[in-house]
């Protein structure tokens, strides 16, 4: 199990998190500065007026045109400033175009009211395969995420790796992303897409390349056929039933593309884009009443008696 890492744009995890942080740090030092500055000037003139009592007078000339010349030099003061930090937002956002030296790899990012596909094409295979939830990258490699939205506006931001960026209906936009350090990133959308919008999380596992290449080759294969008489029956339940109307599973009659691909659903840590863990009780609650979890979701709740549930269940765990 790799380590989890929180949440944090402070805890960058590559180069284009921390360009971004070094960036947010200098806007922080000069805006402190600033503060600073404009707080003892305040309590100077203050105290000045505070001396100079409530007598009434005609200022001089030439306190006049030392006024003037305050006035002038903090405006020149500000545009200088504002100028030093347009310059390196610019230059920041430049750097960060520049990243991939080596080849990327390119995942495609497709974005679901309200869940997260990730969709790998293999080269030199005339194949691919499409998860959910977790996105895996190789460590050191600079990942192209191609992103793109079925329904609404949604935005992909992992934090710890880089900016967010907007997934839209009919428009393709990339976003480059690198994870230095092996861990678990984790991610959300950052564009109110209604209900569920909270509930719209993935993970970033960003793993060793052996490790990575392990993983993608699994997740090429069929989906693990049911064994025992239990995840037959759970088989047959799920391809009769309406699952099958919505999801696929590798090597069966499902491949239905509404919902996330299950070929490997028990090999993933999360249920519901993060919503509950992993478990066959998570999973027995999910499929007895997803609104309880996640309201507004799409899908639906199957009625089973409790033994069908079980082998449903059975089956659905048995997809490793
Ligand atoms: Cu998708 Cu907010």
């Amino acid at each position: 199990m790799t380590p989890l890492t929180a949440h944090s744009a402070l805890e960058p995890a590559g180069p284009l998190a921390s360009q971004i942080l070094r960036l947010f740090w200098l806007y922080f030092d000069v805006s402190a500065l600033v503060f600073t500055l404009v707080i003892a000037v305040l309590g100077l003139a203050l105290g000045r007026k505070a001396e100079a009592g409530s007598e009434r007078s005609e200022p001089s000339s030439s306190a006049q045109r030392g006024k003037r010349r305050v006035v002038i030099g903090a405006t020149v003061a500000t545009a200088l400033t504002l100028l030093g930090l347009l310059v390196a937002s610019v230059a920041t956002g430049h750097a960060m175009a520049q990243l991939p030296a080596s080849a990327p790899l390119r995942v495609q990012v497709i974005a679901h009211k309200w869940w997260w596909e990730f969709r790998y094409s293999v080269s030199g295979r005339a194949t691919q395969f499409s998860t959910a939830y977790e996105l895996h990258v190789p460590v050191g490699q600079p990942v192209e995420l191609q992103l793109v939205a079925t329904d609404v506006i949604h935005s992909f931001w992992v934090p710890s790796l880089s900016g967010k960026r907007d997934a839209i209906p009919g428009k393709h936009n990339v976003l480059l992303i690198r994870a230095d350090r092996p861990g678990s990133y984790e991610g959300a959308c950052a564009e109110y897409c209604g209900t569920e919008h909270a509930n719209m999380r993935f993970l970033v596992i960003a793993e060793a390349k052996a490790q990575f290449a392990a993983w993608r080759e699994h997740q090429l294969d069929p989906a693990p056929a049911p064994q025992t008489p239990l995840e037959q029956r759970g088989f047959q339940l799920f391809a009769s039933s309406r699952c099958a109307a919505c999801h696929t599973i590798s090597g069966t009659d499902a491949f239905a593309t509404v919902g996330p691909d299950l070929s490997h659903l028990a090999s993933r840590t999360r249920l519901a884009m993060g919503t509950l863990a992993n478990d066959p009780s998570h999973l027995q609650r999910w499929l007895e009443d997803p609104q309880r979890d996640k309201p507004g979701v799409q899908m639906p709740s199957t009625p089973l008696s409790a033994d069908d549930q079980r082998a449903l269940v059975a089956y659905l765990r048995s997809l490793r």
